[in-house]
């Protein structure tokens, strides 16, 4: 094989891990994975804040948090959530199922 194509295939997994490692923060989940995380997210967004976060009030609604808010955000915001904030009482794996989905990054 012609050196420049090593080079080529190699530049592409980089460029591809690194979009892969954007997308997914840490959790080392594979694609369906993701996939399945993002469903499961989903019905825990509209059980557990889309109640309050629907977007026709002043809190931001799904795509407000999903494009204006960090995972690292969401997350500090679920471990102290502010005044007039439910607490949120799901379990481990929906949590990250929820972060998966709101997908901040
Ligand atoms: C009982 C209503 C209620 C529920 C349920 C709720 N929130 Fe909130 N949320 C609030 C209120 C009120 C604030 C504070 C808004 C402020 O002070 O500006 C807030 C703030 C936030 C913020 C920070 C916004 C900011 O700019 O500071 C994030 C992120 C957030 N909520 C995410 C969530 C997520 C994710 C869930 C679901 C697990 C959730 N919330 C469930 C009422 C709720």
């Amino acid at each position: 094989m012609n050196r420049s194509v090593v080079i080529g295939a190699v530049l592409v997994l980089v460029a591809a891990a690194t979009a892969w490692q954007l997308r997914s923060p840490g959790w080392g989940l594979s694609e369906a994975e993701v996939i399945a995380a993002e469903r499961r997210g989903r019905q825990v967004f509209l059980s557990s804040c889309a109640p309050c976060h629907r977007g026709e009030s002043d809190l931001p609604g799904q795509d407000e948090l999903q494009s204006d808010y960090s995972t690292r955000e969401i997350a500090a915001t679920l471990d102290k959530p502010p005044a007039g904030m439910a607490v949120f009482t799901g379990t481990d794996a929906e949590r990250r199922d929820l972060l998966v989905f709101l997908n901040g990054g």
